[in-house]
C-alpha cells in the first residue's frame, strides 16, 4: 500500500498527484512548477478559478496533460521554528489529500515531501509527521486505495522517509 520511492512526481502513473502548492494556487517553483509545466497552461487557468487555498487544506483540479486524472493541490506550512502548529498543519495536508482522493474516487495517489523544500520544514521532523499521518489515516478511514506512494526527489529525502518508516515499524 505505502511505497517510498526516488523519482519525479510528474512521471508517476497514478490517478492523482498531490502538489506542494502555495495559498494562491497559481504555481511556483519546486514540485509546483514541475506539475504546472507537465500539466500545461490549462492547470493554472483551472487553479485561478479556485479562489486560493488555506494552509493545511487542499483543492483539486483535473490533471490535463499529466498522466494523472487529478492534481490535488495541498498548501503546506512554512516552517517558523516549530511553535506555530506546523506539525498539525503538515499532517492535515496529507489527511485532507487522502480524503479528497476518496471523494474523487481514485485508488492510486502520489505525494511529494510537502513543505521540506522552499517552505523550510526540517526533513527529519517532516518525514515522521507525514508518514504517521498517512498510515494513521489509512488505518482508520474508509477508502479504496491500492497504492499510496511518497516520491522523493533526492536521496537525502529518500533516506529521511525510509528512516521514518523504519521508526514507525511499518
Ligand atoms: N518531483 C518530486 N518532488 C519534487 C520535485 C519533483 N519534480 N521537484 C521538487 N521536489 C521536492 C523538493 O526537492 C522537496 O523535497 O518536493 C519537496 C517540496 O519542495 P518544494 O517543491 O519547494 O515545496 P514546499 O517546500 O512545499 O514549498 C512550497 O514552493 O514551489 C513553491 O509554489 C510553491 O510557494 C510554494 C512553495
Amino acid at each position: 500500500m505505502l511505497e517510498i520511492t526516488l523519482g519525479d512526481l510528474t512521471d508517476q502513473q497514478v490517478e492523482a498527484l498531490v502538489n506542494a502548492a502555495n495559498p494562491t494556487l497559481l504555481g511556483g517553483g519546486g514540485v509546483d512548477g514541475a506539475i504546472h509545466r507537465a500539466a500545461g497552461p490549462q492547470l493554472r487557468a483551472a487553479c485561478s478559478l479556485l479562489g486560493g487555498c488555506e494552509t493545511g487544506q487542499v483543492k483539486s483540479t483535473p490533471g490535463f496533460e499529466l498522466w494523472a486524472r487529478y492534481v490535488i493541490h495541498a498548501v503546506g506550512p512554512i516552517w517558523q521554528g516549530g511553535q506555530a502548529f506546523e506539525d498539525v498543519l503538515l499532517a492535515s495536508c496529507y489527511r485532507a489529500a487522502l480524503a479528497e482522493g476518496v471523494r474523487l474516487g481514485v485508488r492510486t495517489i502520489a505525494f511529494p515531501s510537502i513543505s521540506t523544500g522552499a517552505y523550510g520544514y526540517p526533513l527529519a521532523l517532516a518525514a515522521p509527521v507525514a508518514l504517521a499521518a498517512i498510515t494513521d489515516w489509512l488505518a482508520t478511514q474508509p477508502h479504496g486505495y491500492t497504492l499510496v506512494r511518497l516520491v522523493c526527489y533526492d536521496t537525502t529525502t529518500l533516506a529521511a522517509y525510509q528512516a521514518a518508516e523504519a521508526a514507525l515499524g511499518h
